[in-house]
């Protein structure tokens, strides 16, 4: 049947445009983990998005980062993680007319934690919940592909981090969580 035949046509293009995304999202998961300064990884992200930031209008703000403080990771996937989770914050505030970001570096004894918090008012329960979700997005079509925070949680996984949502708080704030050293994570793995 001719329309069988569009269908399979269409759906073997689909496949290969996300196998092409996939390729593009795998960049640096085959490079070593190397002990990295966490400045120097918030900085190359920043670097990235700055003049987009300007433009709109929206500022972000850094808090000072611990001197010395290193994490063991892939340095350009966790520069692609604090991306994904700034642009979301662009997103949610280009539209607001306060349009802030505050980014929060703290550490404790084994982990580093990145806060990013944005003026938005939070993100609902049905939203956290496909937060993950391959294609999921609330933007307007053609704006996103709703791929950032899947290919996040690859990342995540690959450094035994986690991705936390703070319901406490009035503004948007996600909790990024990343061991200092891979030693425990890499022993657990099979
Ligand atoms: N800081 C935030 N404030 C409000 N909503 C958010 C925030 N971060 C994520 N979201 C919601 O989660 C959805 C999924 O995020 P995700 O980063 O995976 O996709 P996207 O931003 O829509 O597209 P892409 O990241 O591929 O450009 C967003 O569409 C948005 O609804
Ligand atoms: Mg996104």
């Amino acid at each position: 049947m001719e329309e069988a035949r569009l269908i399979a046509g269409t759906a073997k293009r689909i496949g290969d445009f996300i196998e092409g995304l996939r390729a593009f999202a795998r960049e640096g998961d085959k490079d070593p983990f190397l002990f990295t300064s966490i400045d120097s990884i918030i900085q190359d992200a920043l670097v990235l998005c700055e003049s987009r930031f300007k433009t709109y209008g929206v500022s972000l703000e850094v808090s000072r980062i611990p001197a010395g403080l290193q994490i063991e990771c892939r340095a350009v996937q966790i520069t692609q993680f604090i991306l994904n989770l700034i642009t979301n914050n662009f997103d949610a505030v280009t539209l607001l007319t306060s349009k802030w970001i505050k980014v929060d570096v703290s550490e404790t004894p084994n982990d580093v934690i990145i806060a990013a918090r944005d003026a938005g008012s939070g993100v609902s329960e049905a939203i956290l919940s496909k937060l993950f979700q391959l294609f999921f997005t609330t933007k307007e079509v053609g704006k996103r592909t709703g791929l950032g925070q899947s290919i996040s949680r690859g990342i995540i996984n690959d450094h035994g981090g986690s991705l936390e949502y703070d319901a406490t708080s009035l503004n948007t704030v996600f909790l990024f969580k990343l061991p200092k050293s891979q030693t425990n994570h890499l022993k657990r793995k099979p």
